[in-house]
């Protein structure tokens, strides 16, 4: 490893030390799980992002739990997408290890700077007419019950639906194991 390797590394174990002590103190990622090398990301499913923000990064590799960033899931029919002040809490620090996930973590320090936070794209939506109550299904099927209806985003380079809207809303994807 060159030292300017070593430096970023340094970076990320004092910013997950902060947001995460347990997955720091092992120095590597918490979970022995590492995300893929992605050269061609036009094969990737799911709509493509203004930002290429991977969960099996942040939610796989380091273990970030969803609800850090989608904190209203408990609370609100909406989940939530964070803001780009949660995103740049750690990117203030974290710049990156290789030159894409620079080019990248740059669009985000970018949207801070500018005050132009990146307008996202859908992946789930359902018809403005149906209300789908999120907080209800999580506060019975737990907080760990996501991959449940949205598949392991853990090891999603980029969020894509898993299962139809309509198969979602059936009464018996809402028992606690899922069958
Ligand atoms: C708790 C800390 C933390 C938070 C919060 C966080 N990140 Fe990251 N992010 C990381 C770490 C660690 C890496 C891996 C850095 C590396 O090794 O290149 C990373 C990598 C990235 C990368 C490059 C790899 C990739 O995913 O394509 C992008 C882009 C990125 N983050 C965007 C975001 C955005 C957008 C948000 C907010 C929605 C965010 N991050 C929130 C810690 C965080
Ligand atoms: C570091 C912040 C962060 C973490 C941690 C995170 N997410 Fe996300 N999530 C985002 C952002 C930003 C988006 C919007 C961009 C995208 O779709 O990739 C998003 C989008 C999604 C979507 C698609 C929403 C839509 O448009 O329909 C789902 C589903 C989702 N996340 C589930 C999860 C689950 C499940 C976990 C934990 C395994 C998780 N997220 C962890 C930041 C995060
Ligand atoms: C019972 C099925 C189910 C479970 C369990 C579930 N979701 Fe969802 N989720 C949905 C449906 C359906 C939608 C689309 C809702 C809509 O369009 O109004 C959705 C939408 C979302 C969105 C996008 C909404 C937005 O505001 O942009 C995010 C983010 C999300 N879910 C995260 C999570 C996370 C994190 C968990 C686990 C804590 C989780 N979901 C558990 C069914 C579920």
């Amino acid at each position: 490893m060159t030292k300017r390797s070593g430096r970023v590394g340094a970076g990320v174990a004092i910013a997950l030390s902060i947001a995460f002590p347990a997955a720091a103190q092992t120095g590597q990622s918490a979970s022995g799980y590492k995300a893929p090398v992605i050269s061609d990301t036009g094969r990737l499913e799911g709509p493509r992002q203004p930002i290429f923000f991977r969960h099996d990064i942040h939610a796989g590799q380091d273990q970030i739990p969803c609800l850090y960033c989608h904190s209203t899931v408990t609370i609100s029919s909406e989940p939530g997408i964070p803001a780009v002040q949660t995103c740049f809490g750690c990117h203030q620090m974290i710049g990156g290890s290789t030159e894409s996930h620079k080019a990248e973590i740059k669009k985000v320090r970018d949207a801070w700077a500018n005050k132009q936070p990146p307008v996202w794209t859908r992946v789930h939506a359902l018809p403005g007419f149906v209300r789908f109550p999120h907080q209800r299904h999580i506060k019975i099927l737990g907080t760990e019950s996501c991959s449940t209806c949205h598949g392991e985003v853990n090891r999603m380079p980029q969020v894509y639906q898993v299962a139809t809207l309509v198969s979602l809303l059936r009464p018996d994807r809402w028992t606690a194991d899922g069958s």
